[in-house]
C-alpha cells in the first residue's frame, strides 16, 4: 500500500520554519508560523499557564479519563469567553478538540455526516489548512473574493455578490477576527449583512475564532461573532487556546455548535461526544486543565488578562512602527495599511520573487504569499524588516 505515496509538498507555513531553522546567517528574522514572540524572538509560556501548571501538578491525584466531549469546567468557560451572553446556553453544544484545527476538522465532520452534497466556502485567500482539509475530505468547495490586493481592505462588493450563489445547507467559512493571512477584518455592516443573508438563505455559518484578544480586544473581538450568533437559528464555531493562551503544542481548542432550541443542542451533544470517540476518543486534556483552571481562579484570570494584553499591545505598537519605518525607508505610503489591520498577520504585497530575495538575501523569512507574522518583528527587528524590504522591491 504505502509503495503508492507520492513525495509530500511541504506544508506553506510550517516548511519555512525548517528553512530557517537551518539556516545559519547571524541576524535571521522568521516571519511564518502565527507564535507570539517577545523582544528577544522567544515564545515564552504565559504567567498564568505556569502557575496553573504548578496548581495541577499539586492537586491532580488521577490521569483517568475524563469525559468524551472533555472538561466541563473548561466548556463552559470557553463558551462563555467566546460567546458572553450572546446565546442561551441549552442551546450551544461544546467539545473539547485537539486544537482549533480539531474543532475544524469536527465541525467539518458533522457536516460530513449531515450535508456531505454541500459546498464549504471558504475566503480567497485564508489559512491554507481550511480549504486543504476541505479538499482532503471530499467536499465541495468555493473560494468567495475576499481581499482587494489594491486597497489592502476586503473587497465587500465582490465577495456579497458571489454569496448570492450560496445554497441552503451550505457551510460559510469566516474568520471572527484578525483574519489570516491578510490582517484585514469584515466591518460590522458586513457582518449585520452576512447574517441576514445567511437566515433569508438557510445557511449554517461557521466562524473560525483563533485569535481571540489579539485584535483590538477579547469582547471587541468576540462582537462579531456574538451579534451574529444572536440573530442566527444555527451556527458553528471553532475557537482555538493556542495563541491567547499560547499552548500551542499543548493542543486545546473547542467546537461549538448552536442549535435552534434546546432539545436539538441537546442530541447535538451526545453526536458530537460520539465524533470524538470515532475520531481519536478522547482529546487531550493537560492544556484544557490548564484553560479551565485560569478562566475560573480570579488571580490568575487576571494575570492572564494583562499577560494578553501585553502582547496585543506589542503588536500594535509593531504594525505602527513598522508602518513608519517602511514610510521611511520607501518615502511613500503604500505600506500604510499595516497600521490599520488587526492580529498576527498582514500581507505586504510581494511577488514571490521578491520574497524569495528576503529569504535568499537578507535571511528574513516571509509565508510565500507575503503573509508576514507581525509579532516576529517586535524588539527593533522592524528596521532592518523595513530595510530589506525597500531593496527587495527597489525602493531604497
Ligand atoms: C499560522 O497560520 O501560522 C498558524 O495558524 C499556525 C498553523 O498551524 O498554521
Amino acid at each position: 500500500m504505502l509503495e503508492k505515496f507520492q513525495p509530500a509538498k511541504a506544508d506553506p507555513i510550517l516548511g519555512l520554519g525548517k528553512l530557517y531553522q537551518a539556516d545559519p546567517r547571524d541576524g535571521k528574522i522568521d516571519l511564518g508560523v502565527g507564535v507570539y514572540k517577545d523582544a528577544s524572538g522567544n515564545t515564552p509560556i504565559v504567567r498564568a499557564v505556569k502557575q496553573a501548571e504548578v496548581m495541577l501538578h499539586a492537586s491532580q491525584t488521577s490521569k483517568t479519563y475524563v469525559a468524551l466531549a472533555g472538561s466541563e469546567l473548561f466548556r463552559d468557560e470557553m463558551r462563555k469567553l467566546v460567546l458572553g451572553d450572546a446565546v442561551a446556553v441549552e442551546r450551544v453544544a461544546t467539545l473539547q478538540t485537539p486544537g482549533g484545527t480539531g474543532a475544524i476538522r469536527q465541525v467539518f465532520e458533522t457536516m460530513k455526516k449531515l450535508n456531505p452534497d454541500g459546498t464549504i466556502w471558504i475566503s480567497d485567500p485564508s489559512w491554507p489548512s481550511h480549504m486543504a482539509m476541505a479538499t482532503h475530505m471530499g467536499f465541495k468547495t468555493r473560494g468567495y473574493p475576499y481581499f482587494d490586493a489594491a486597497t489592502k481592505m476586503v473587497d465587500t462588493a465582490a465577495m456579497m455578490q458571489s454569496f448570492e450563489d450560496l445554497q441552503a445547507g451550505d457551510l460559510l467559512l469566516l474568520h471572527g477576527c484578525c483574519h489570516n493571512p491578510t490582517g484585514a477584518n469584515l466591518d460590522m455592516e458586513t457582518w449585520r449583512a452576512i447574517t441576514d443573508l445567511v437566515i433569508e438563505k438557510g445557511v449554517v455559518p461557521f466562524v473560525d475564532i483563533a485569535y481571540q484578544g489579539f485584535g483590538d480586544g477579547l469582547d471587541e473581538d468576540a462582537a462579531p461573532l456574538r451579534y451574529m450568533a444572536s440573530k442566527v437559528p444555527e451556527m458553528c464555531i471553532a475557537a482555538s487556546c493556542s495563541k491567547n493562551f499560547g499552548l500551542y503544542r499543548d493542543r486545546v481548542g473547542v467546537a461549538m455548535m448552536i442549535a435552534k432550541d434546546a432539545q436539538t443542542a441537546e442530541i447535538a451533544q451526545g453526536n458530537l461526544a460520539i465524533l470524538n470517540r470515532l475520531n481519536y476518543s478522547f482529546a487531550p486534556d493537560h492544556g484544557a486543565a490548564v484553560v479551565g483552571l485560569i478562566l475560573s481562579t480570579p488571580e490568575l484570570r487576571a494575570d492572564w488578562l494583562d499577560e494578553l494584553t501585553e502582547m496585543r499591545h506589542t503588536m500594535l505598537k509593531t504594525r505602527t512602527d513598522l508602518a513608519d519605518a517602511l514610510r521611511q525607508q520607501c518615502n511613500s505610503d503604500d505600506f500604510d495599511f499595516i497600521a490599520h489591520h488587526r492580529g498576527m498577520f498582514s500581507r505586504l504585497g510581494l511577488s514571490p520573487q521578491q520574497v524569495d530575495a528576503l529569504r535568499d538575501e537578507h535571511a528574513m523569512y516571509v509565508v510565500g504569499d507575503s503573509r508576514i507574522n507581525i509579532a516576529g518583528l517586535s524588539g527593533g527587528r522592524h528596521q532592518p524588516f523595513a530595510a530589506a524590504v525597500a531593496q527587495v522591491i527597489g525602493l531604497s
